[in-house]
């Protein structure tokens, strides 16, 4: 069984054991190997080298315009840092559009040092999740607020409040298990909906914005040190180095936060 204090490194099944365990998965986007290097050696469980990368590093209006060259880089100096933390990795925008472009891609973010790649998305996607499993590539899906179809959505917007979108997310998430996926982030849903997911679905869901019941919660890096990164502050984020002190200080917190299960609280959270 997954123990939270044991030194080896995380591995993908070990995924499984923690939910099945009953224990909380403290994940953060990385993207240098400074960063990386304090949350691996605090104890971050999952490190994601985000496409959020596009927004918080580069300074763009949406993580459209991140390329594979900017995901492999990335992956590249922020694997240089990590002992022991699961090291995910995004497809960006449209390098999942084909299952060949898919495998191409995430060979490229496996062969830079990442060990599980995420993609966003249901529909088509399920068979990119096939494809990519079936093919000795670990896949994390991401459901809700999927931050690559901001024109359909017309912003960054709660996705499920509606009966018809929250069944379409509950059987879009059994859809992206039942494809191969062994991690789940769900971003920006009510929490009722992100409770009623976890307890359906056999792998572990990672919130952002999704409310206390997920098997794990993700940040980014900014909004966790409560950097102002020029976009709008959604509710859910919490500045963590306030209250830790320095770096190492809140990832402690954080992290701590996560396993007793008061963060997320009703305030970063959605109903
Ligand atoms: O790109 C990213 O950082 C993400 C997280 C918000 C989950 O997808």
């Amino acid at each position: 069984m997954y123990a939270p204090d044991d030194r080896k490194p995380l591995t993908v099944p070990a995924l499984a054991e923690a939910k099945r365990g009953g224990h909380k998965l403290a994940m953060l986007t990385a993207y240098d190997a400074g960063f990386a290097r304090v949350f691996d050696e605090n104890g971050t469980e999952l490190l994601l080298v985000g496409d959020s990368l596009g927004m918080v590093v580069q300074g763009q209006n949406s993580t459209l315009p991140v390329s594979v060259d900017d995901m492999v880089y990335h992956t590249t100096i922020v694997a240089r840092a990590v002992k022991r933390a699961l090291l995910i990795a995004d497809l960006p925008f449209q390098s999942d559009a084909t299952p060949e472009r898919a495998l191409e891609a995430s060979t490229r973010l496996l062969q830079a040092g990442a060990q599980m790649v995420k993609l966003e998305g249901a529909g088509h996607k399920l068979d990119v999740i096939r494809f990519l499993t079936e093919r000795e590539i670990p896949v994390c899906g991401h459901l809700g607020l999927t931050p690559q179809s901001v024109l359909r959505f017309g912003g960054y917007k709660v996705q499920g409040r509606e009966d018809a979108t929250a069944q379409r997310l509950r059987a879009d998430a059994a859809a992206v298990a039942e494809a191969g996926a062994t991690l789940l982030v769900l971003e920006c849903v009510p929490s009722g909906l992100a409770q009623a997911i976890t307890q359906a679905i056999p792998i572990p869901t990672i919130g952002i914005g999704a409310g206390p019941h997920c098997d794990g919660q993700v940040l980014v890096l900014h909004d966790f040190l409560g950097l102002h990164t020029g976009h709008r502050r959604p509710k859910f984020v919490k500045d963590f180095l306030g209250e830790g002190g320095s770096v190492a200080g809140a990832v402690k917190a954080y992290i701590a936060a996560v396993r007793d299960g008061s963060f997320p609280d009703a305030e970063h959270s959605y109903e």
